[in-house]
């Protein structure tokens, strides 16, 4: 069976583009594969978080992803800190890495824009850490976005180049991998094209019914269809698009068909869209409180994730040390 891995960052709550986006497409995915998800606690460090919420924000998110449904007796869920095998191996790959082709990175350009003060070496090794973690577990799949796509290539040329080096042919290359329907993307609800936390509209999976329903009344429209069977603007096709993620296709259709006829009121599409949005998230607004009720049983998960995840790192670890004709243990 083949190995698929992804991570997230813990850097908030996860909201409706997470979840249709990535979390549901895990979920499918563990039934047919050797699964690892993990927390990328690691990774969050490029901006210093405060000690006192690393602990709070990994346990957050990982009761969100149980929340989804993401089963803990299928898939391997840990968070990366609990495994301290992928640093070696990240101090192997990095050897192997050049300055020049990680400073051609654009999420490194980025974000030595974005903070200036604060352009650190853990920021230019992002991409060897995050081929760390791939590479760990010789995974041959990872489901990610599409602004991961340079990091992935850069994944790819570590094990190319550590392949190449010492003549094996241990690490596979890992593939990106997106769902035939994945290239669903959730637009935000103020007229933007994405929903992102960044980006400040977000619905969250955490979200109670009131704040839903504010949140959808509030979002940008028009003056609303002004010629019979006209084009939508992409404010009212975003709210198409989410009632086409969210809602049963006789409503959608419904409303599709007031649009083209002009008779269509945006109020009335808003208290639908909303009460459908509430409808999926509330089973999963309920398990998150019950999941996060039980702090022992998270870290329970997290504690055999972490078992998990270590044996098969150490396993790969132990082949890397003797290629490299280092002692193993
Ligand atoms: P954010 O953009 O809110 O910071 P992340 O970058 O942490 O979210 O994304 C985590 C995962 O969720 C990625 O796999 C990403 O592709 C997916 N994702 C995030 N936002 C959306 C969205 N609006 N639509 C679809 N997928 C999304
Ligand atoms: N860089 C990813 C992000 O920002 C998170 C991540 C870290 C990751 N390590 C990974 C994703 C390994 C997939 C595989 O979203």
């Amino acid at each position: 069976m083949e190995t698929v891995l992804s991570g997230m960052r813990p850097t908030g709550n996860l909201h409706l583009g997470n979840y249709y986006g990535a979390a549901r497409s895990f979920v499918k995915m563990q039934d047919e594969y050797n699964c690892y998800f993990f927390i990328a606690d690691w990774h969050s460090l490029t901006t210093h978080p405060k000690p006192e919420d690393i602990q709070r924000s990994a346990r957050t998110i990982l009761a969100e992803y149980l929340a989804c449904g993401i089963d803990p007796e299928k898939a391997t869920i840990y968070i990366q800190s609990d495994v301290p095998e992928t640093i070696e191996l990240y101090l192997y790959l990095n050897m192997n890495c050049y300055l020049g082709e990680l400073e051609r990175v654009t999420t490194f350009k980025e974000k030595a824009r974005q903070q200036p003060d604060n352009v650190n070496a853990g920021l230019l090794t992002y991409p060897t850490l995050m081929a760390a973690d791939i590479l760990q577990h010789r995974a041959a799949k990872v489901p990610v976005g599409k602004d991961q796509e340079q990091n992935m290539e850069m994944a790819r040329r570590c094990a190319r180049r550590f392949n190449n080096i010492y003549g094996v042919e241990f690490f596979p290359e890992p593939q990106n991998y997106y769902f035939g329907e994945t290239a669903i993307k959730v637009p935000g609800l103020d007229g933007t094209g994405k929903m992102g936390k960044s980006n400040g509209n977000c619905i969250y999976l955490f979200e109670d019914e009131k704040s839903i329903r504010k949140k959808v009344m509030r979002a940008v429209t028009d003056n609303g269809p002004q010629a019979m069977n006209s084009p939508k603007p992409e404010v009212i096709q975003n709210l198409f698009t989410l009632m086409q993620i969210v809602s049963a296709k006789d409503t959608y259709d419904y409303f599709d068909s007031k649009w083209n006829d002009c008779t269509l009121r945006y109020g009335d599409m808003k208290k639908q869209l909303a009460e459908d949005i509430v409808q999926t998230l509330a089973p999963i607004r309920e398990r998150i409180i019950e999941i996060s009720s039980d702090q022992e049983g998270l870290d329970r998960i997290a504690r055999l994730g972490a078992e998990k995840a270590r044996e098969s790192a150490r396993k790969t670890l132990n082949e890397v040390r003797r290629i490299i004709g280092f002692k193993v243990y």
